[in-house]
């Protein structure tokens, strides 16, 4: 029986990666899932794994070291979701972003090493790279975050590895690209365009709409986390891919399309500052142990927005709270 930490459980991928791990291994797992529910975390994603006997949901901060030098001791391995994740969100306002993603993770990488943890995962990004405009980032290359998301991320990045160089903490990091599918808070690209779509509202599309990022299937990502995790090697870092480059104007259209909705619903906005052109990973490292992304991006994108439409409610409470206001700010719509 394998017993999992999973940070920040409650949010997109992290609750995404617990109904895998519980789909996967079902009693053979055990998952406490710490999670602060900020406005991305949200109880509703994990509704129907609440009751199960080997899954325990502590609220709290990745930051409280008393809570986690608690909950550490009573697992095997820590994978560490726990961040703020919008680049437009740590544009406005940085300071949760240092906070939780460079602090946070020096918390649970401190308890780690004083309660001997037998793997921890970071869940970095691959925005710590920056952009490229042509060929693709190998684990080996510079850092250049440009966001203080990014920032952020690649900070806790370099720690963690620097956990395992000093004190041989067992340390795997890895670094996705954008990830889309169920659960996703309605921010994001997909999942804001999708849920706008099916309200006929604006698709507010930055700049000239031709920014590139790669794409992969949520849990395509939670199968690359738990294929690391048996296959992957102490110390290092992996990236995990799709192999889905498109532009945002592209998916824009064909969210459209797949919803039969009029291309006069797309709204161009004031290019985001700092807006990173292309993301673009080489997966070899990873795909040369034997993984490889199982959906192809057309088939899980009608699957993501078919789960979006048959899911209004969870969607459409969160729109009407919190995000709303945000929305109305930042989009000036
Ligand atoms: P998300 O914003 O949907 O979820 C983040 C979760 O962390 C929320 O449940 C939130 O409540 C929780 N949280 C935030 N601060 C916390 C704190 N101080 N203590 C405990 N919990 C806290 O994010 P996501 O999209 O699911 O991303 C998860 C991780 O994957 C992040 O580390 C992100 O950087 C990384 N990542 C995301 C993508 C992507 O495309 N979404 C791609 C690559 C990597
Ligand atoms: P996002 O989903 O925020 O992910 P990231 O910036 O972390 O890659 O954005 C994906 C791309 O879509 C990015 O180039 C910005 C663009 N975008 C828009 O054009 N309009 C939007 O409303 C959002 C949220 C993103």
């Amino acid at each position: 029986m394998i017993r999992y930490l999973v940070t920040g459980g409650a949010g997109f991928i992290g609750s995404n990666y617990i109904h895998y791990l519980f789909d996967k291994y079902d009693n053979n797992v055990h998952v406490i899932n710490l999670d602060k529910l900020t406005y991305a975390g949200n109880p509703d994603n994990l509704k129907d794994v609440e009751n199960r006997p080997n899954y325990q949901f502590v609220k709290g901060d990745i930051c409280d070291a008393a809570l986690v030098d608690e909950l550490v001791p009573r697992v095997d391995i820590i994978v560490n979701f726990a961040a703020e994740s919008h680049v437009d969100r740590s544009i406005g306002d940085p300071d949760a972003f240092i906070k939780t993603d460079i602090y946070g993770a020096f918390v649970l990488l401190e308890s780690a090493r004083k309660h001997k943890i037998k793997k921890f995962i970071q869940i970095s990004t691959d925005e710590v790279y920056g952009s490229i405009l042509d060929g693709s980032f190998k684990e080996t290359d510079t850092l250049e975050p440009s966001s203080p998301y990014s920032a952020s991320k690649a900070g806790a990045d370099r720690l963690a590895f620097s956990y395992y160089v000093t004190y041989k903490t067992p340390v795997i990091i890895t670094r996705c690209s954008n990830n889309f599918g169920m659960f996703q808070y309605p921010e994001k690209l997909i999942s804001l365009f999708v849920t706008n779509a099916l309200e006929n509202k604006q698709l507010p599309v930055y700049g000239d709409g031709k920014n590139i990022r790669d794409w992969i299937f949520v849990l395509d990502h939670c199968d690359a986390i738990d294929f690391l995790i048996t296959n992957g090697t102490l110390g290092q870092v992996y990236n995990i891919g799709g192999g889905n480059e498109k532009t945002n104007i592209d998916i824009t259209r064909l969210i459209l399309q797949k919803l039969d909705k009029p291309a006069s619903l797309i709204t161009w906005v004031t290019d985001r500052p700092g807006h990173d052109r292309r993301y673009s990973l080489d997966t070899n490292k990873l795909t040369a142990l034997g993984w490889k992304p199982q959906y192809d991006f057309d088939s899980a994108l009608t699957k993501t927005i078919n789960w979006y439409k048959d899911n209004t409610l969870w969607w459409s409470k969160i729109k009407t709270g919190e995000f709303l206001d945000y929305y109305k700010k930042h989009y000036k719509l």
